[in-house]
Parts: C-alpha cells; sequence; structure tokens
C-alpha cells in the first residue's frame, strides 16, 4: 500500500508535470512558429520547472545562438560582390546578439512595472529588426541565399519567442 508521503510526492509530480507543460504550450501557441518553439524548450533540460522568466532567459540564450549562426552563414557567402551585404549582415547581427545581451540583463533587473515591461519589449524588438535587415540587404542586392534566409528565420522565430515571454510577464 502506498504511503501518504508517496501519494503526496505523486500528486506533486503531476502538478509540476502538468504545470510546467501547460507553460511551455502555453508561450508556444502564442509563437510564430509553434512547433519549433516547443522543439528548442522542451529539448533544454533547464526549462523543466523554470518559470516565465526562467524561460525567457533560455531562449535568449537560444536566440543569441541563432543569430550568430545567422552572423556566421552570412559571412561564408562573402567575397565577390557580396562583400557589402555580408558587412551590413555581420553589422546588424552583432548588433543584435549585443541587444538580446541587454534584455538577459533587463529580465534579470525586471521588477513588473509598466516600463521595465516596455524596456523588454522595445529591446527583442530591435534584436528582431536587426536580423531582418540582414534579409533586407541580401533581397536588395539580388537575392538572398537558401542558407542565410533558413538561418535568420530560426533566429527570428526565436526571438519571436522572446517577445511572447515579454508580452506575458
Ligand atoms: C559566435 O560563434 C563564434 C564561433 O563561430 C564563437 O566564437 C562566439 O563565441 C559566438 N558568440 C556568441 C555570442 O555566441
Ligand atoms: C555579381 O557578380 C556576378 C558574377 O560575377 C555578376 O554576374 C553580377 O552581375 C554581379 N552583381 C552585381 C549586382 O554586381
Amino acid at each position: 500500500m502506498a504511503s501518504l508521503s508517496q501519494l503526496a510526492t505523486l500528486l506533486l509530480c503531476t502538478f509540476f508535470c502538468c504545470c510546467q507543460s501547460d507553460l511551455i504550450a502555453d508561450v508556444c501557441s502564442k509563437a510564430t512558429n509553434p512547433s519549433l518553439c516547443t522543439q528548442v524548450l522542451k529539448s533544454d533540460p533547464r526549462t523543466s520547472g523554470a518559470d516565465l522568466r526562467g524561460l525567457g532567459q533560455i531562449i535568449i540564450e537560444k536566440s543569441t545562438t541563432a543569430t550568430n549562426d545567422t552572423l556566421a552563414v552570412a559571412k561564408s557567402f562573402s567575397g565577390g560582390n557580396n562583400t557589402g551585404v555580408v558587412d551590413v549582415c555581420s553589422e546588424t547581427c552583432i548588433h543584435a546578439i549585443d541587444v538580446l545581451h541587454d534584455c538577459s540583463q533587463l529580465l534579470k533587473d525586471f521588477d513588473g512595472s509598466e516600463s521595465s515591461k516596455s524596456d523588454l519589449k522595445n529591446k527583442g524588438s530591435a534584436a528582431l529588426t536587426n536580423v531582418a535587415t540582414c534579409d533586407d540587404a541580401f533581397e536588395e542586392s539580388g537575392g538572398e541565399p537558401p542558407q542565410v534566409k533558413e538561418a535568420s528565420e530560426k533566429a527570428k522565430d526565436l526571438i519571436d519567442v522572446f517577445l511572447v515571454v515579454a508580452n506575458s510577464l
């Protein structure tokens, strides 16, 4: 026969497992790319037990990596008449990474006020705009290589998840 403490443990676990996945499902249902959101958040063990702010920090980290990957892919197209475009793209991706770093700090200092919420949203949007500027630069100069597009879509979709978190705080 199960003891009372075993039963309590079981109930607690059911509660946390249920509520944790509900938080991820809730955030990802509002994201531009729900399946990427779910896959990225569920594949990181740190998300289990994380609250909204915890998820925010994790998604900032994933967005930073994806933006850095976009930068690396864009750089692989350097040379010839792409040099100017790659320079623009590098600059905007590096700026997006800096802004994401600011987002992480703002989230640590978050105090629940409207101004701290709007700071987070503004910075998140700025990161998104910077990555999108890289796409625009390639498009204006005769087309974006599919590899760059794929990398930047991922970065933008992940930054969008951060915006969902910022809006839910
Ligand atoms: C970006 O990637 C490079 C290697 O490609 C790495 O050295 C660097 O630390 C990365 N930066 C960030 C912010 O992840
Ligand atoms: C870029 O280089 C290619 C191949 O050298 C050339 O055909 C094309 O016209 C160039 N594009 C621009 C915008 O200069």
